[in-house]
């Protein structure tokens, strides 16, 4: 059932907002695109494609292989379609399978029956066949099935990531608010960093965009830091092409970067989370950490002929009373960035446009990205170089 070399209808989930970075990376991968959709980008690969796009892409948060493509008007239909694949040689009888879905089906009035009915289905299949049932869960840790179920089409997938690959692995130490690992890459290609000039993060928090920074500067392939993807506990899934796959992301992982990497919040704290979780990166030689107010942040001379990134995540305010106390440090931002930051493109990631208004400057651009269910804006400042002299390269 599971050929590695069969092309099928592939979906890789992102981030609203993130699809044309996403995108980008698949084409970098040698993999073509075939449309954006709202939560994501759809094409055409192999399971064999899909250990590729699971260790590479930045920006996706699952990669999900169609195994089924049918029309269900109730869900004893459901439960027909699923039991006639040969489940029995897709996973093994002593693995753990969890499904889940997303429907929209008028004879469905919770999520979790349909869940159950085809769960149902594809253990009372491998009890007839082997004898034995799979356990099944909620935790991912096996083989992770993905219902997408809209009037009566039905498409099934295997979830070839399993945990969604914003769960690297590094972050052991989470601080407050803290942007999902994927997020953080978006926005740090929407903003123009290719790791060739100067990444500074003030108000870093636990380190989220430094980390994802020192990664792409360094070429590392986010996945070689996790352990667990499901499409590991598919029966005929090929240990040595793993390996070998992972071999080479790490041959062209470079051990430094070309442009510095600051990273500084006010709060020891946060910068004790940042650190452990750059240590469990292995990236600590690559991050120049420190606790200061984003105002004292030393930000080194830009560089000529790359695209130097001043990015920040400040709180936004969503309590009452918050709001008016954060007013004043976004004016101040406004003027750290046109006074301290000439020659890089300012970012400033927020969830409160209100706010963002106290910055005070124009922007170059304003990307909506989901972060969850927050509406946020990514805003992108030229910060033009005026009497500042440019280091040369
Ligand atoms: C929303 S959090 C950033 C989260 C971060 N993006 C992450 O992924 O962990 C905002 C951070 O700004 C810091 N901060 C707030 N005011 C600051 C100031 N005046 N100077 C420096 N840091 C500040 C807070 O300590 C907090 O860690």
């Amino acid at each position: 059932m599971f050929d590695f070399h069969r092309k099928s209808f592939v979906f890789v989930t992102c981030a609203g907002g993130a699809q044309p970075m996403l995108e980008r990376e698949i084409r970098a991968l040698g993999l073509r695109p075939e449309a954006a959709r709202p939560l994501g980008v759809a094409l055409r690969a192999s399971l064999d494609d899909c250990l590729r796009l699971n260790l590479h892409l930045r920006t996706a948060h699952r990669v999900l292989w169609e195994v089924l493509r049918t029309k269900a008007e109730n869900a004893d239909q459901l439960y027909e379609a699923v039991t006639a694949l040969p489940w029995e040689q897709a996973m093994p009888a002593d693995g753990y399978l969890t499904v889940v879905s997303s429907v929209d089906n008028p004879t469905i009035r919770d999520a979790r029956f349909a869940n159950q009915r085809v769960k149902d289905a594809v253990v009372d299949r491998i009890l007839a066949a082997r004898g034995r049932r799979p356990d099944s869960g909620p935790d991912r840790r096996g083989t992770v099935l993905s219902l997408h179920w809209q009037g009566r089409s039905v498409s099934l997938s295997l979830d070839t990531s399993g945990e969604p690959l914003s769960n690297r692995g590094y972050r052991t130490m989470p601080h407050s608010a803290p942007m999902r690992e994927t997020l953080a890459a978006a926005c740090l290609l929407a903003a123009g960093y290719d790791g060739r000039g100067h990444l500074v993060n003030p108000m870093c928090g636990s380190g989220t965009l430094a980390l994802e920074a020192a990664l792409l500067a360094t070429g590392t392939a986010p996945g070689l830091l996790r352990e667990n993807f499901a499409f590991l506990h598919l029966p005929g899934f090929d240990p040595a092409r793993w390996q070998a796959l992972r071999d080479e992301a790490r041959g062209r992982a470079r051990p430094t970067a070309r442009g510095r990497i600051v990273a500084t919040d006010h709060d020891p704290q946060a910068l004790a989370a940042a650190r452990h979780n750059a240590a469990a990166a292995g990236l600590e030689a690559l991050v120049e950490l420190d606790t200061c107010d984003f105002r004292e942040t030393a930000v080194p001379e830009a560089l000529r002929r790359a695209a130097n990134v001043l990015i920040v995540n400040p709180e936004y305010g969503l309590r009452l009373g918050d709001e008016e106390a954060l007013k004043p440090l976004h004016a101040a931002l406004g003027d750290f960035l046109k006074q301290r930051c000439q020659g890089y493109v300012g970012a400033v990631f927020t969830g409160n446009p209100r706010l963002a208004a106290h910055i005070g400057l124009r922007t170059r651009a304003r990307l909506a990205l989901m972060n969850g269910p927050i509406e946020c804006r990514l805003l992108l400042y030229d910060l033009y170089a005026g009497s500042r002299r440019h280091q040369d390269e």
